[in-house]
Formats: C-alpha cells, structure tokens, sequence
C-alpha cells in the first residue's frame, strides 16, 4: 500500500493515525467517543477546503469499473473527482471486485487516501430477498424483522457494502402512494417499534463488524402526505400531525443509534426537505442532537430548482448546506459549487468542517480507516451470498408475513389429500414477481412461485391454467408497469378447469413492480382483466381461495362479498411460493395483522384507524344527512388496521385494571384473558388502545400503545399484561412539547382496531 499517513498532536498524550494500518498509540486512554472524535479532527485538519467538499460529494457507479478508464462524458469527469479526493462516497456499486476497484483509487491515488463508503438500497434483501416492508410489518413480529435485516446486512456487507437506505419509516396513510410498500404501514407507535427493529438489524453491536452495516432513516419528513398520493408531489401537514405522526419513528431512530437520515424529495409546506433548515438543523440536529449525518436524495438538491426554491444549481447547493443537508447524492451541486459559495461568505467553512466531521467519524466507525478494504473478502463474499440460513430465514418471515382477511366455510386448510386443487393466475407462476419493487441486486426468476410451492404437496391433484395476465409488455425497475393487460383469450380454459375442483386457488393481484417508487395508482382494485376473471370462475365454482399479491392495501369489496378465503401474500421474497403453499396447507397458521387500514373504495382514501372524531361523528339518526360521512359509501374500512385471522378462533375475557386512576410517578396495570376456543395451536396479537377523551389538542379516537404476540394451544388460556404510564399518554401538546395531559381516558384491548374491549381511566397530575 502506497500510502500511511500520519498525523500526530498533544493533548497528554500522542495518537497517531494510520489510513491504512490499525495504529493508535496513547499513553492515556480516552473514551471511545473521544478517541474518535481526536482522530477525525486530526485528518480534518490535514484536509483543503475542496478535499472536505468532496466528503460531501456521492456519485451514482459510473463506469464498468474494471473496464477501461472512461476518457471523456460524465464517466470521465466522476472518475476525475474520484481520483483529485473529490468523491466521498458512491451508491450503486456492488460486488466485492468493483468495490475494491474504486476503494484503490480512493485509498492510493488521492492525497490523502481517504476511503470511500459504499451505499445501496438494501431495502428487503440484497439478492436474497425478505418480504416487502409493508408485509414483513404485517408480522408485527419484532425479533423476526431484525433478523431479517441482520440477513440483509450481512449478505449485502459480504459484497463489499457499507451502508443501506433503509428503513423507509415514513407513516403513509394513501394506499394510492407506491412506496408504502416500503414501510411499516400507517400507525407511529407500530412504525417506531419496526424501525428500531429494523436499524438494530442492519447495524448491529458493533459497525466495524463484517456482517453489519450502516442503516438510513428516510425520508425525512412527510413523504408519505404527498397529494393525492402522486409520488414526489407537494406535502402540506400541520405541525400536530408532523409532531404526533410523522416524527416518532424518526426520533425512535435517532434513539436507537441509527448513523444516517436521507432527507426527501417533496417540499414541506412550501420549503423542500432538503433545504428545510426546521427539519434538519431544529429539530434533527438541534432537538434531537442527532450525530450522524444526512444524505440527500437522489438528486434533491437540484430539484429545488424545479420546485421554485432556489435559482440555479448554486444557490440550491447554497440552501441544502445551509440548511443541513451534508451529503449531495447524485446532484453535482456541492462540488460544483461549495467552494466558491465559501469564498463568497454565502456559506460558513465551519459547516463544511461539520459535514466533513459527521462523514469522516462515521467511516472510521465501520473501520475503514483502519482498512478500507475490511468489506472486500472475495471468498467471504463467496460464502456467504445466497446462504442456506438466509433463505431458512427469509421463508419464517415471509410465514409471519401472511394474513388471512377471510375464511368462511372452512376452506383452509386444504386437505392434504384427496383432492382436486386448480390453480390459476398468472402471478401463480410468477418467480419475478414476488421478489417485490425493491430488489434490484436480484435476479429474475429467482422466486419460488406459488405453484412451485403448491407442488411440494403431492397428494392432491394439482392442475394450473393462467387464465389472464397482469400486464403487457416489459415489467422492468426503471419503466411504468401501468399497461394492465386486456386479453381475456385464457378465460375459457381457466373456467373449464375450475368446473371439476373441489377447490380453486387464485393468486391475484399486482405484479411486484406496480408498487414502489413512482407506482402510485388512482384505481385500488385489481388491474387489469383479473377482477372479471375472478367473477367468472365464481361463476362455475364458489369454492375460491383468493391469495393476494399486492405492494399496497386494495380495494376489494366484491371478493370480500362473495370469496369465502382470502390470503393477504403481498410480495413475499425469494421463497414466497413455499411460505404460501405452508400457509394454504396449514404448515403455518397464519398470524399477521394489517399495518394498514383496507379501504372498500379508493375514494375513502386516505383512511386511517387513528382518524379524528370531528363535531359530527356517527348521527343518531341515520337518514339526517349533516354528519361526516359519504351517501354513497360507508365510512368504515373493508378491513381495519390491526386485523388478521387466524385457523383458530381467540376470545378475550375478564380485562381487569388494577386501579383507575394513576399520578405522574404511577401507572396502572392491565390485564386480559386471552383463550384459544378453536382446534389449532395459533398465535395472536394482542393489541391495546387508547382514547384521550379531552385534550389542548384533539386526539384521534384510538391510538395503538401496545401489543403482545402469545402463542396459545388449542383450550389454552393466557392473561396478558400491558402496564399504563405517563408516557404511554404523552403526546405533543398545545404548549408545544410531549407531556401528559390530566384527563379521562378510554383503553381497548382487542385482537384489531375495531374489535375490543373496553375501560377508562383517568390521569391525575
Ligand atoms: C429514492 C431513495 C433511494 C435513492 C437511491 C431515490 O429515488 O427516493 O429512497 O434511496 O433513490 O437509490
């Protein structure tokens, strides 16, 4: 190695620091933060001023790396900057071979050999791939979500990566958005729960760790609340909603460690987040003292451009810095133009010495200085990609992933023998599919699909026919999927093989890329010709099952009428087909919730379960037409938030308060029975609620502050307990800050959002 560099200075001590060799010499110790902090300062203090601007700067991969060197384009310019110190980090560069490739150049040929990190949306999976984040959600299984992510890290740390963008924890409420695929769904408290779960997945105990690896909480803040839920479009939320809903998570992240936050595309009311100084500076690193560092996103700080916030690629650099934003992904807009804005004292060297701080501190976390190439293992790399152990425990998520909406006339389980099952649907035989929109390390036709699943029962008779496609045309990453597809020439041989069975399988739905970023819909129902497909084969035989594939909650209220069962299998990963034919042949009893409300038609959207009362709740009488409700449609969901069945049946007896009212330094224990009455061993989640009945700002009718996951054999009873607390009550007041309101108050504990129990109490101050 060509270089080592070394920087000494005196407190009482000396350190010396090495790019290349782990060398920390100190005659007094230090604690960990301090240690880290000296050795940032002190390559800080070796840096020029455009050396600590190109920390600041990420590329997007540019050229076949191991190619030949790009001579003239864009290609040649990032390589340029690359080699002059100029390039701090890079996304989308993958494998061990390419990483080292640029990691060398970054390390050898540039001044001071400060090592690149690598950035990538390893979002559910890297090449082996979990279910969405919607679905994994819909577990709410919190030590399974974190293994899943600790699958993810240490797959995608194998290939040479630093750091994921991930979590996505914004709250979205609008099923027409295509990214609520890529969250937990519409609830703070189950939000923050998941993205605590998640960042200790990806991050681990210990970031220099081969198997671990940055986590990102975004996109800081509102994304979801885009109008009309246009991806990208123009969000204006109050600040009770901001604070109360789309923060938690946030600073739940914050909390837990998580060393990055990208900010987001959309404009806050009338600032984009990416130069909104309130978001970054007051509230991420001021309220919150967040210490890591915060990406732009891709492209964001030109964008401002086209929002009408700033005038040129300057001023927009101008802004973003000001405001926050240390790291500029993919918009050229800080190596351009940074150094110039300093000269011109349009911006304070002092805040890119801080940038260039929280950027350098977190690469020396991950151990890079101390060996940038502590990712590039080829035979790890070898070993560990698409291992056994993943896929083991990519199919128990993808299990607890799955909810049944629907089971009348017992149709599930199937009968393992005996039996004449028909499969149809062209997503049955999909193995693209299922691996979801965000998956982009990993091969087509990689998926089990369905039928593959469904074969591994051998003694029934299993026939599939397609009966319709989804869509027409190419279904790539970067291009629409919204031609659904109108050919119904498959109809007849679908409606004749359905005549004989004894039960019809039909997996419906989207196909794994009509959700996603850019994939947002006006039409929640299924696309294309699947909805008349259905209402045909019903037609000849009632016996259906409808399994679900889906990114976002749908509108179905015709399968919800007329389907005895129906599966919510949303798009499930690489080993979906097996998690579902499990399910469907009772390997697993299925035990997901919904994270997010179903609505019966896309004009009810956004529904949510923790809406407000408003002055006009439900009439006592009926036919009086001035209340808040629809005249052509009701105000409850199709399936409410929290709600999923089981191949059991629970029943909640005997919810006991120990007292009912409790003070500041007190709380009030809650208990509750929860019995199996059915004949299958099955897991519920045991949800608790609470309503502030009164308060200096008006509260939602129900928010989630709880839940417990218990396992229960058939006869069994379980008492479950949920403690009450000054805290489980706080909420952003109209004194602007979190406190606990004295009042009365209403608590449900239920198996969902609408089926419960109730009682009060009371807080007293
Ligand atoms: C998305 C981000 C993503 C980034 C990098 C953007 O289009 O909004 O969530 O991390 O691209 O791929």
């Amino acid at each position: 190695m060509r270089i080592v560099k070394t920087v000494s200075f005196v407190i009482t001590s000396i350190i010396v620091l090495s790019c290349s060799n782990k060398i920390i010499q100190s005659k007094v110790s230090f604690s960990k933060d301090n240690v880290l902090d000296r050795r940032v300062d002190s390559v800080l203090k070796l840096m020029t001023l455009d050396e600590k601007i190109g920390q600041l700067n990420q590329y997007n991969g540019f050229w076949e790396i191991t190619g030949p060197t790009p001579k003239e384009g864009q290609a040649a310019k990032k390589y340029e900057d690359l080699k002059n110190g100029l390039v701090g980090s890079m996304l989308n560069v993958k494998g061990v071979i390419d990483v080292r490739a640029l990691q060398k150049i970054a390390v050898e040929e540039t001044r001071l050999g400060i090592p690149l990190i690598f950035g990538f949306d390893v979002i559910h999976g890297y090449k082996t791939i979990s279910p969405i984040p919607l679905a994994e959600a819909a577990s709410w299984d919190l030590v399974e979500i974190k293994k899943s992510a600790a699958i993810a890290a240490e797959e995608a740390a194998s290939v040479g990566l630093n750091w994921t963008f991930a979590p996505m924890v914004d709250i979205a409420r609008d099923a027409r958005w295509g990214r609520v695929m890529e969250g937990s769904g519409e609830d703070p408290y189950l939000g923050s729960q998941i993205a605590v779960a998640r960042i200790q997945g990806f991050q681990g105990e210990d970031l220099t760790a081969k198997n671990t690896i940055l986590a990102c909480a975004k996109h800081f803040a509102g994304y979801a609340f885009a109008e009309s839920g246009r991806d990208y479009n123009t969000v204006d939320v109050g600040e009770s909603t901001l604070q109360n809903i789309v923060f938690p998570p946030f600073k739940a992240s914050v909390d837990a460690g998580v060393r990055t936050f990208m900010n987001s595309f959309n404009e806050l009311n009338g600032i984009p987040a990416t130069g909104n100084k309130y978001l970054q500076r007051q509230i991420l690193k001021g309220d919150w003292n967040f210490d890591g560092f915060v990406v732009s996103d891709w492209g964001s700080i030109n964008e401002m451009i086209a929002h009408g916030y700033a005038k040129d690629n300057k001023q927009a650099a101008e802004i973003a810095i000001n405001a926050g934003s240390d790291m500029d992904m993919e918009s050229s807009a800080y190596v351009a133009h940074l150094a110039e804005l300093v000269k011109e004292g349009k911006v304070e060297e002092s805040l890119i010495d801080d940038a260039a701080r929280r950027i350098l501190k977190v690469k020396f976390e991950l151990g890079l200085f101390d060996n940038p190439y502590l990712y590039c293992d080829e035979n790890y790399e070898k070993a560990t990609v698409g291992k056994k152990a993943f896929h083991d425990g990519v199919l128990e998520m993808a299990k607890k992933s799955i909810v049944l909406l629907k089971n009348e006339k017992q149709l599930l389980p199937l009968k393992k023998s005996g039996q004449k099952v028909v499969l149809i649907g062209a997503l049955a035989n999909d193995k693209t599919s299922p691996l979801g929109s965000w998956r982009i390390a990993a091969d087509d036709e990689t998926a089990v699909s369905v039928l593959e699943g469904m074969k591994e029962y051998k003694n029934n008779q299993l026939t599939y026919v397609k009966g319709a496609n989804v869509t027409e045309g190419r279904t790539e990453f970067v291009w629409e999927t919204k031609i659904n597809t109108t050919d119904k020439s498959g109809f007849q041989e679908a409606i004749k093989a359905a005549k004989g069975a004894d039960v019809v399988v039909m997996v419906l739905g989207e196909h794994g890329l009509q959700s996603g970023e850019g994939r947002s819909r006006t039409d929640l129902g299924l696309p294309g010709v699947q909805q008349e497909l259905l209402e045909q084969v019903y037609k000849v035989n009632p016996n259906i099952v409808l399994v679900l594939n889906n990114g976002r909650p749908l509108a179905i209220p015709w399968a919800d009428e007329n389907i005895p069962s129906i599966v919510e299998a949303w798009h499930l990963g690489t080993q979906s087909g097996n998690a579902i034919a499990q399910v469907l042949y009772g390997d697993y009893n299925p035990s997901g919730k919904l994270p997010m409300t179903f609505p019966r038609n896309v004009g009810q959207v956004p529904i949510y379960y923790n809406y407000k009362n408003t002055g006009r709740p439900v009439m006592n009488e009926p036919e009086s037409v001035f209340w808040s409700h629809y005249s052509d449609e009701k105000n409850t969901p199709l399936y409410p938030f929290g709600y999923g069945l089981s191949y059991t049946q629970f029943e909640y007896s005997n919810l006991e308060l120990n007292q009912k009212s409790f003070s500041a330094e007190g709380s009030i224990e809650v208990t509750v029975n929860v019995k199996n009455t059915g004949k299958y061993t099955g897991k519920e989640v045991v949800q608790l609620y609470i309503r502030d009945i009164f308060a200096s700002v008006t509260r939602p009718v129900k928010e989630l502050k709880g839940f417990e996951m218990i396992v229960l054999q058939p006869n069994e009873t379980k008492k479950v307990h949920f403690t009450i607390n000054k805290k489980t009550i706080e909420f952003y007041t109209a004194n602007s800050i979190w406190e606990a309101e004295e009042g009365d108050f209403k608590l449900f504990v239920g198996g969902s959002s609408v089926k419960t129990m109730d009682a009060d109490f009371q807080y007293v101050k």
